[in-house]
């Protein structure tokens, strides 16, 4: 009998009428980090429960409604190891009746945490899917809308451009005329960017630099205005190996990222790029950091929807992240978020190394 409490690969722990534990079994040793002997005859039950438990635990187990008296089935609660850390579990108990008598309690505690963790993982896939597929339905939509205004507009800047010409130079008309022009171009790059956003073909694979496309990006970004007064420290692995996607994409999302990062900054402050390996070596990162504001707790599951943005109307049209998201997962990467208000964010770009092998080239080249 004892063997079998030993080996049990649930912890087991027993204790007498008044509380002082009698058994401990190597799994409750392994859960709790107690060694037996420094529990046995020496720490009392309610030692080994958050304060207060012990006594909900007792009393359920002496009520008739939950199991019948002296027996509860179960239930989940925390215990405290030895160094004070709460670990959940699952606990059934039951009271050691002796001719009539209370003698013992017997306790039954399996270690919930390989479960939550797998609960947290299958949500996170979860909301992961949703995203997918909100952005896949978003898509179509935006690229029959997009479709479907593309040919208007392009009327109205034709039509736009000729009045323009047919006008003296110094003719009053020309400033509204021009703003018809420069409103409408706005309208046909929000047009462009949905029809980028909705390409339902996947990306043109090459062996792509990673570090490469960072640096282009930067040599794009470093002349223009907003980046002017922006520090940017440069941390790129040199041994970091080609990837096979789409470099264009990728630098899409790259300079998308790094914009972000700027508007947070209103302009000033650092921005550090780092790539290295993670993920034990079978991934590559590439990290953005900035000093910005960071971003508010109650907007963070928001960001990589498609339209959500917290600029003005003209500065933001919230694709950014969520096209860089789409591009991302196409290459099965992914896209982590770190960030604490009031001090920076930090965007995360996980890709695949697997280089050696070309994925199959699923739609490519299609426009
Ligand atoms: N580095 C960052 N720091 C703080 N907030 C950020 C950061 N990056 C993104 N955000 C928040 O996420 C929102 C969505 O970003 P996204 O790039 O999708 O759209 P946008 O920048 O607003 O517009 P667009 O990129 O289409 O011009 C931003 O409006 C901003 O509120
Ligand atoms: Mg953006």
């Amino acid at each position: 009998m004892k063997l079998l409490i030993e080996s049990s690969p649930y912890a087991i722990i027993a204790t007498d009428i008044k509380g002082n534990i009698i058994v401990f079994n190597r799994a409750a040793e392994e859960l709790l980090r107690y060694k037996a002997e420094d529990v046995l005859e020496k720490i009392h039950i309610t030692q080994l429960y958050p304060p207060g438990v012990a006594k909900e635990v007792m009393k359920k187990l002496r009520s008739p409604d939950y199991g019948g008296e002296g027996k509860f089935t179960g239930s989940e609660f925390k215990v405290v190891d030895r160094r004070g850390k709460e670990i959940p579990i699952h606990l059934s108990t039951a009271i050691v009746y002796q001719d009539g008598q209370e003698v013992a309690s017997i306790g039954i505690f399996t270690d919930l945490r390989p479960r939550l963790v797998m609960e947290q993982e299958l949500q996170e896939t979860h909301l992961q899917l949703i995203q997918l597929e909100k952005l896949r339905s978003l898509g179509e939509m935006a690229a029959g809308v997009a479709h479907e205004i593309n040919n208007p507009l392009g009327g109205i800047l034709i039509y736009a451009s000729l009045l323009m010409e047919g006008l003296v130079s110094d003719d009053a008309k020309r400033e509204d005329l021009g703003r018809i022009i420069q409103e409408a171009t706005r309208c046909k790059e929000i047009v462009r960017s949905l029809l980028e956003f909705a390409r339902q073909s996947g990306p043109k694979l090459e062996l792509t630099d990673v570090n490469r496309a960072i640096t282009d990006g930067l040599h794009f970004l470093e002349n223009q205005a907003t980046f002017h007064n922006i520090e940017i420290i440069k941390e790129l692995d040199p041994s970091i190996p080609p990837l096979w996607g789409s470099a264009g994409q990728l630098k899409q999302v790259f300079l998308n990222i790094m914009v972000n990062a700027a508007d947070a900054m209103h302009g000033r402050g650092v921005l550090t790029i780092k790539t290295f390996f993670a993920r034990d070596g079978d991934k590559v990162a590439i990290e953005f950091s900035d000093t910005g504001g960071g971003i508010p707790e109650d907007i963070l599951p928001r960001i990589f929807d498609p339209f959500f943005t917290t600029k003005r109307v003209g500065e933001g049209t919230g694709l950014g992240l969520s096209m860089s998201y789409g591009i991302v997962r196409e290459h099965r990467g992914n896209i982590e978020v770190d960030t604490v208000v009031g001090s920076g964010t930090t965007f995360r770009v996980l890709l695949p190394v697997g280089y050696e092998e070309a994925p199959a080239q699923e739609g490519a080249g299609n426009p």
